[in-house]
């Protein structure tokens, strides 16, 4: 185990380039599976998760081989069609493996996946679109057995916009006999990636980016493709909050700035300036950001889920009151009692959070429950009074390539401490 140890109040400055995608290239590492020929993925970051989903492919007969940030999947001996326990257990992501592996092999089995633990995130949406599939499915001590032999198209309408069932669906439904229809589908823009991804190897399928997904089944050939994975929304909106809290002055580059419009509102209400361009953002923070009366999180294009924690971090220290409404997982305020550890000043109430902005965070231990909670907290540290060691880092390194590296490149006093070494107290 490892902690975060930052000293607060330093102002970021500087500039960065934003890496790929955690949640576009998990489920393009799951589709890998489809290809009939090696993959080249350009632009992926090294992350937990992905080493992960790395070893899950490994165990199923892929070959997988990193040459610096790219990396090269060949999928062609590929033979098992069973995932591994214990790794499915500790990636929530490892679910996107049941769409194409039921594609390739016509049978899946695997286990109730695991991840950050931010709510019930039941799979029951993901099941049903695979039943509307024609994939017959047991469930039994904690393992799902699925046949798949005989996929065939369908009209399937989801109940809620779940990313991971649209993905899911989209992958099993290459291999159908007809058309699939995805109706109330995510639109988040990591669907788009999986398509294009798709797409590249020859299948086809449009929509993505809309609530209706088309997907035509049908073979494809061996194509030897090499695949730039889409910047990662959430780290940019993560680097975005660190400068507004820090009343920093930091570029990002590699960025897709329609992608996070929601994002870049919020900042101008806590009066950030911004400077969009077409791959870049540079923000101007003022000393203390103001309050930001309203964050409801929501499916894309709504303020995203996985940046509520970031922004929360930053309502702290704002000039005002402001309050965050969490409509996409049960529970995610996790962080609130951690920033309260810190001298934040907030109230939480079932799925809403009142936040009083206080002049000044007071360093702490305080502790990562999750994956966003945790950067969160790390926020708070580069703000804060004194040092703030955050435990539990690992939660961090799920989802931030050298997060600690990355905020020292732009001026902050931040290092990784194992557990067992000594607390620097504050003010020494
Ligand atoms: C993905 C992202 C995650 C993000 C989330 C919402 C990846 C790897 N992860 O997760 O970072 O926070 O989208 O933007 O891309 N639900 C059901 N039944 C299901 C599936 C989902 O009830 O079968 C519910 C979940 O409990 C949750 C909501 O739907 O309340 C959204 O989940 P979903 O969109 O599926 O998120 P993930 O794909 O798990």
């Amino acid at each position: 185990m490892s902690s975060i140890v930052v000293t607060g109040g330093v102002p970021l400055h500087g500039s960065l380039r934003i890496p790929g995608a955690k949640n576009a290239v998990l489920p393009i590492l799951a589709a890998t599976l489809l290809a009939k020929a090696p993959v080249r993925l350009l632009d992926c970051p090294r992350l937990a998760d992905v080493d992960n989903m790395l070893e899950i492919l490994r165990r199923l007969g892929c070959d997988t081989q990193w040459e610096g940030d790219e990396l090269l999947v060949d999928p062609t001996n590929a033979h098992c069609y069973v995932m591994p326990e214990s790794l499915s257990k500790e990636l929530r992501s490892s679910i996107f493996l049941l769409g194409p592996v039921l594609a390739r092999f016509g049978r899946a089995v695997v286990t109730y996946p695991g991840g950050c633990e931010i709510g019930l995130r039941p799979i029951d949406l993901h099941l049903s679109g695979l039943r509307a599939l024609n994939v017959h499915i047991n469930e039994a001590f904690g393992r799902i057995v699925c046949d798949g032999r005989s996929l065939e198209g369908a009209d399937i309408h989801l109940d809620y916009p779940s990313v991971g069932a649209t993905e899911n669906v989209m992958m099993a439904a290459v291999a159908a006999q007809g058309w699939t229809k995805i109706h109330n589908a995510a639109r988040e823009p990591e669907i788009c990636d999986l398509q294009n991804f798709l797409c590249a190897l020859g299948y086809k399928i449009r929509g993505a980016g809309t609530s209706s997904v088309y997907i035509e089944g049908g073979r494809t050939d061996a194509r030897q493709i090499t695949y730039r994975i889409m910047p990662d929304r959430i780290n940019a909106g993560t680097f975005l909050c660190a400068a507004a809290m820090t009343g920093g002055d930091v570029t990002l580059y590699n960025v897709e700035p329609r992608h996070i419009t929601c994002a870049l509102a919020k900042l101008r209400e806590a009066a950030c300036e911004l400077d969009v361009r077409e791959n870049a953002i540079r923000i101007t923070a003022p000393k203390r950001p103001k309050e930001i009366a309203l964050i409801e999180t929501l499916p894309y294009p709504g303020f995203p889920t996985d940046m509520q924690a970031l922004f929360f971090s930053l309502c702290t220290v704002a000039s005002g009151t402001s309050v965050i409404v969490e409509n996409v997982f049960e529970n995610r305020f996790k962080h609130a009692s951690e920033l309260m550890r810190m001298g934040a000043m907030v109230t939480v109430k079932d799925r809403t959070a009142v936040i009083r902005g206080v002049e000044r965070l007071t360093g702490a231990h305080v502790c990562a429950r999750d994956l966003r909670g945790g950067a969160a907290l790390v926020l708070a540290g580069l703000r804060a009074q004194g040092c703030t060691q955050v435990a539990n880092a690992e939660h961090i390194d799920r989802g931030y390539e050298m997060f600690e590296t990355r905020l020292s490149q732009l001026g902050a006093q931040i290092r990784r401490a194992d557990d067992g070494m000594i607390y620097e107290q504050n003010g020494r």
